[in-house]
């Protein structure tokens, strides 16, 4: 099972794909978490992003394809993968189909997760990471079950540095320019799925789980 998910950002991409993960047992390949993985760690990669991350626009298309195409040849991605936050652009979007024409995969799904604007802010001003397992919390809608720590590693929860609220407006336009095009190139291919991420956690979950298990 190949899955995409796409989405503005806070839409909950992130929150369903683990679940999804879980559910399916196939990896979460995230690219905005690899790419705080990398920040983390001090790299030359993780030095040359962090500003790019910070201002809310996009890592270089050739830096990113790469990062994919190395991480798609791993052999956890055997029974499936799901990928999130990539592709972004166009052009990743077409590298991405010569990545996997290349290794004899196909896309299954690719979920697009649908949220106006004025929920976005409102969201991502809320949200708490895990820095050890990347899990998502929300202070107001999901918060966790001991203060600021998270339920699986009991290690205090951070907040991302760009989710403050002009951080947050560039990320968005940024989405509307490049990404958007990316969701009309994949309806045309009749791969899309759009589920409504206005909805409760846990009910996006059960249209996403029935959905994928009606197609496998
Ligand atoms: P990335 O980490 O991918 O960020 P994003 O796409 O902006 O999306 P987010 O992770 O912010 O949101 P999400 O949709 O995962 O929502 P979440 O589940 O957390 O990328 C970060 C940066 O890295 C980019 O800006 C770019 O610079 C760079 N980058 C990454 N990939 C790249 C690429 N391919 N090319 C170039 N550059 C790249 O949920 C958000 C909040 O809402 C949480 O608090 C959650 O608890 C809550 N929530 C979730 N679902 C619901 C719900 N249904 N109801 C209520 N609350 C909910
Ligand atoms: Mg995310």
């Amino acid at each position: 099972m190949n899955i995409i998910f796409v989405g503005p950002p806070g839409a909950g991409k992130g929150t369903q794909a683990q679940v999804i993960s879980k559910t399916f047992k196939i990896p979460h390949i995230s690219t905005g978490d690899m790419l705080r993985n990398e920040m983390e760690s001090g790299s030359e990669l993780g030095k040359k992003v962090r500003d790019i991350i910070n201002s809310g626009k996009l890592v270089d298309d050739a830096v990113m394809n790469q990062i994919v195409k190395e991480r798609l040849s791993k052999p956890d991605t055997k029974n499936g993968f799901i990928l999130d936050g990539f592709p972004r652009t166009l052009n990743q979007a077409k590298a991405l189909d010569e990545i996997l024409s290349s290794i004899g995969k196909k896309l299954d799904h690719v979920i697009y997760v649908d949220v106006p604007e004025k929920v976005i802010v409102e969201r991502l001003s809320a949200r708490r990471m895990c820095p050890k397992c990347g899990r998502n919390y929300n202070m107001i809608t999901d918060p966790p079950k001991e203060d600021e720590l998270c339920d699986d590693c009991h290690v205090p929860l951070i907040t991302r540095d760009d989710d403050k609220p002009e951080t947050v407006r560039n990320r968005y336009k940024v989405y509307l320019e490049l990404t958007k095009p990316v969701i009309d190139y994949y309806s045309a291919k009749k791969l899309l799925f759009t589920v409504d991420g206005t909805l409760p956690v846990r009910e996006v979950e059960e249209i996403l789980i029935k959905m994928i298990e009606g197609k496998k």
